[in-house]
């Protein structure tokens, strides 16, 4: 899950992590609406609640102090319906709560997430950050999880171009697969649109004579709805959750294809992309032809993205692709292995995606060569001996990840050096560099989004991120602090 968000971000998602603004007095005294939480009572409190919003914020966090009045107003409004719903507020800085933060894969501040039925159902709030705006969207949240539909009116008023929509047809609204049905829209309401109605002929696409039970998916690609009359739970999931996926998903700048392309990295396939231009001549060739390969494999653990070359540069860079291999496929499977197809013509396709399920084609690494003498002060990894140099040396290990362009990395140069001569009489410890443009790193352990971004592995085998001042005093100091103790979990939590 942590790996498939951190993909989904480079492709779409801009962080909203701001920087820090000195924190103001707390103003209120009258009475808060805004139910604290922390740590001690989250899960007892929200174990009683049907339907609950938590906001995680930082104290210094500016988007929050705008949301702070806009939400105790709503949270004012809110807590007058009946049933009421509840908006409550977790402080995920402070370190007690940090779990709380993880647990639910906060990585920007304000996040705001929709808790159902005592915290079993999570989704995100999606909705607008005003007080009405905040009202309006959860009072549709928190009424029925489908919508009947009574009229043509209904119908067209909720199939549209750019959704899923599922919609259940009935003879009557009872029964233990109207149950079943509606049990599927609770639990999928926040990805999903759901309907019911009586009569088929209300729709717009499909048997329009059906009477039901059955569940009719309407989507705004490949062969436009699907119907299922499986009613057991878990195969409805299965079902609205592989058919909303498209044969292909589409990605470039538009911003129709961001929810499927989403979709896309969380599915648990092994992916398959194809890079190219969509400009370019050959791009109807290739779409059709990466089409019947995709349609081939359908249900078959592999699914398939063509990613416009303008839109794929966080994709590029993750990968570390080129601009000449394109057209090229990209296969990453599960357990993080990627398999290439540089310069790949439209014919070529199927044959090596075989090639590839058959286990014919060699896993992707890319790396420099091994250096051969590796004698200056600061040791050269490349991902061929990074193993070797950084796990399996049982040395304490400080390892910049740098590339060659970056101007930051040209400064820490000298610094390093002075660093690695520093220790060059201490066999416990090596000072090292990777050209991470150049070579693949294991992204599992090391989260690098940026350059230089600095690490340390003591022999005990604790890995550390270093965010301490980049000068020789610094990197010295926490080297001989961290090498000899326990390694302090946060680093940062000292200089706060
Ligand atoms: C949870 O605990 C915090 C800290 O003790 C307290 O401020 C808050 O009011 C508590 N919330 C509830 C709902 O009991
Ligand atoms: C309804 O769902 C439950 C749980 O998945 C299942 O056991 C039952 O067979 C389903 N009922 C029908 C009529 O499919």
């Amino acid at each position: 899950m942590a790996l498939s968000s951190f993909w989904v971000s480079l492709f779409i998602i801009v962080f909203t992590i701001t920087g820090s603004i000195p924190a103001t007095a707390e103003d209120s005294e009258s009475k808060e609406f805004v139910v604290t939480l922390d740590h001690s009572n989250f899960t007892d409190f929200v174990a009683k609640q049907k339907l609950i919003v938590v906001e995680f914020y930082a104290p210094w966090c500016g988007h929050c102090k705008k949301l702070a009045p806009e939400y105790e107003k709503a949270a004012s409004i809110l807590s007058t319906l009946d049933p009421p719903v509840v908006l409550a507020k977790v402080d995920a800085n402070e370190e007690q709560n940090k779990v709380l933060a993880s647990e639910y894969e906060i990585r920007g501040f304000p996040t705001l997430k929709i808790l159902r039925y005592g915290g079993s159902v999570v989704q995100e709030f999606k909705g607008p950050r005003d007080a009405d705006g905040i009202v309006s969207y959860l009072k549709k949240q928190s009424g029925p999880a489908s919508f009947e539909i009574k009229s043509a009116e209904d119908a067209s008023s909720v199939v549209d171009e750019e959704k899923i929509l599922v919609v259940g047809v009935f003879p009557e609204f009872s029964g233990e697969k109207f149950d079943n049905f509606t049990t599927l829209a609770e639990r999928l309401r926040a990805d999903y649109e759901f309907g019911h109605t009586l009569d088929a002929k209300l729709l717009p696409r499909g048997d329009s004579s059906a009477a039901g039970p059955l569940v009719r998916l309407f989507k705004p690609f490949d062969e436009l709805f699907v119907d299922s009359q499986e009613f057991e739970v878990d195969t409805l999931v299965k079902f609205v959750e592989e058919t909303s996926i498209p044969t292909v998903t589409l990605f470039n700048k538009d911003p129709k294809h961001h929810p499927f392309v989403i979709k896309f990295f969380n599915s648990q396939d092994a992916k398959a992309m194809l890079f190219l231009n969509f400009g370019s001549e050959q791009f109807e060739a290739f779409k059709s032809k990466y089409h019947d390969v995709a349609q081939q494999y359908k249900g078959k653990d592999l699914s398939f993205l063509m990613g416009d070359l303008e839109a794929s540069q966080g994709a590029f860079q993750y990968f570390g692709l080129k601009e000449e291999q394109v057209p090229l496929i990209v296969i990453q499977t599960n357990d993080g292995q990627k398999y290439l197809k540089p310069n790949v013509e439209p014919d070529q396709i199927a044959s090596w995606v075989k090639d590839f399920k058959d286990g014919i084609v060699q896993p992707f690494k890319k790396s420099e060569p091994i250096p051969e003498a590796n004698s200056e002060p600061v040791k050269v990894v490349v991902a061929d001996n990074l193993q070797d140099i950084v796990f399996n040396s049982g040395k304490n290990v400080f390892l910049e990840f740098y590339a060659p362009w970056c101007g930051h990395c040209k400064k820490l140069a000298p610094i390093l050096d002075e660093v690695a001569v520093s220790f060059e009489n201490d066999a416990d410890v090596i000072i090292a560099k990777l050209d991470a443009t150049a070579n693949d790193i294991p992204r599992e352990t090391f989260d690098v989004k940026g350059y230089p971004t600095l690490y340390f592995k003591s022999s005990t085998g604790n890995v550390l991120q270093y965010d301490g001042d980049r000068t020789k005093e610094a990197i010295i100091d926490y080297i001989q602090k961290n090498r000899a103790t326990v390694a302090k979990e946060d680093s940062r939590k000292e200089e706060l």
